[in-house]
């Protein structure tokens, strides 16, 4: 096998991280380029190899791809839900003319394979709302959501016109204790995690019953990995494919929390994202992956809680 040289976009953002770091184990240190917006001085060492990035500035992006001589591409820099709405332009300028310089490039310099996420994002308020079908209404409401249905058919019209093998999945909301994530609307289940392990009472900007599609970090980098090194021919959805961990309420999530933290206090303070929450689907039918690329999550609500609470404190020891 011809050595791979992988190009991470959005490599300091919430999967980019994490992704990068499996990469590099199944890949070696040095086939991992990492790329973010953030200038490197900012970075720890761990992200290096390392380029700074903006990705809208194709000139930069084509100089990269070329003088690198990359093979497969992660390109995951994007503007989420909540942070979208308050710059619709913006969101869409970024989360779209990234992804077509990135699909023109690869063409252009033959990359072999390139990963985009999607997101639970392009179902709206018509979609089914339990068991959401892979193939069904999508129709979104969020800026984010409209640039990742329409990115999955750019993707789907790359494979189909230049035979670029571009895969996809549509992520849940994803929970993680590394980083930060930024800018979501199922962020609430990240940031109740940072008040739990500090015991400190948490606001949460969602109601308590709300149910959203969830998956704790580690599931959806191995659910890359294996999507990414299934054969060619098994790939039958070329738009995105659903992908299901768990779905819970934050008020399941903080009763989980609170059998580890005795007495954790949250209460419900909704706001705009609550709207963007009602727009999204409670459970995901991800039946297509589980078939083509045998697909299975590991972690149920009470494995991730008490994974990230350890890692959390542990984190806090350091
Ligand atoms: N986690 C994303 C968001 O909340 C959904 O893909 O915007």
């Amino acid at each position: 096998m011809d050595q791979e040289k992988i190009l991470v976009i959005g490599a300091c953002g919430q999967i980019g991280r994490e992704l990068t770091a499996a990469l590099r184990l199944k890949f070696g240190q040095m086939q991992v380029l990492a790329s973010d917006i953030q200038a490197k001085n900012n970075l720890s060492t761990e992200v290096f190899p390392y380029q700074q990035l903006d990705v809208t500035d194709a000139d930069a992006l084509e100089k990269l791809i070329a003088d690198e001589q990359v093979t497969q591409i992660y390109h995951l820099a994007a503007m989420l839900s909540a942070n979208g709405e308050k710059n619709p332009k913006k969101a869409w300028d970024l989360n779209m003319n990234s992804l077509l310089s990135v699909l023109d490039l690869s063409v252009k310099y033959g990359v072999k394979k390139v990963f985009w996420p999607s997101s639970i994002a392009v179902f709206g308020p018509d979609s089914e709302k339990t068991n959401t079908p892979q193939q069904g209404i999508t129709e979104p409401s969020t800026v984010y959501g409209i640039s990742k249905a329409a990115g999955e058919y750019w993707c789907k019209y790359y494979f189909e016109k230049f035979g670029l093998d571009v895969r996809s999945i549509r992520y849940p909301g994803l929970i993680s204790y590394t980083g930060a994530p930024g800018g979501g609307t199922t962020d609430y289940a990240v940031d109740i995690f940072h008040h739990g392990v500090e015991a400190k009472p948490f606001t949460c900007f969602l109601k308590k019953e709300t149910v959203l599609p969830m998956m704790y970090m580690e599931d959806a980098i191995r659910a890359t990995l294996e999507l990414m090194d299934a054969p060619v021919d098994n790939i039958k959805v070329r738009t995105s494919y659903n992908l299901s961990g768990l779905s819970f309420s934050p008020e399941e999530l903080a009763t989980e929390i609170e059998k580890l933290v005795p007495g954790f206090k949250v209460d419900y303070t909704p706001d705009f994202r609550q709207q963007i929450a009602d727009s999204w689907p409670g459970s995901i039918d991800d039946s297509a992956a589980q078939t083509d690329w045998n697909w299975k999550p590991a972690y149920n609500l009470e494995a991730m809680v008490s994974d990230m609470l350890l890692n959390l404190r542990a984190l806090q020891e350091i």
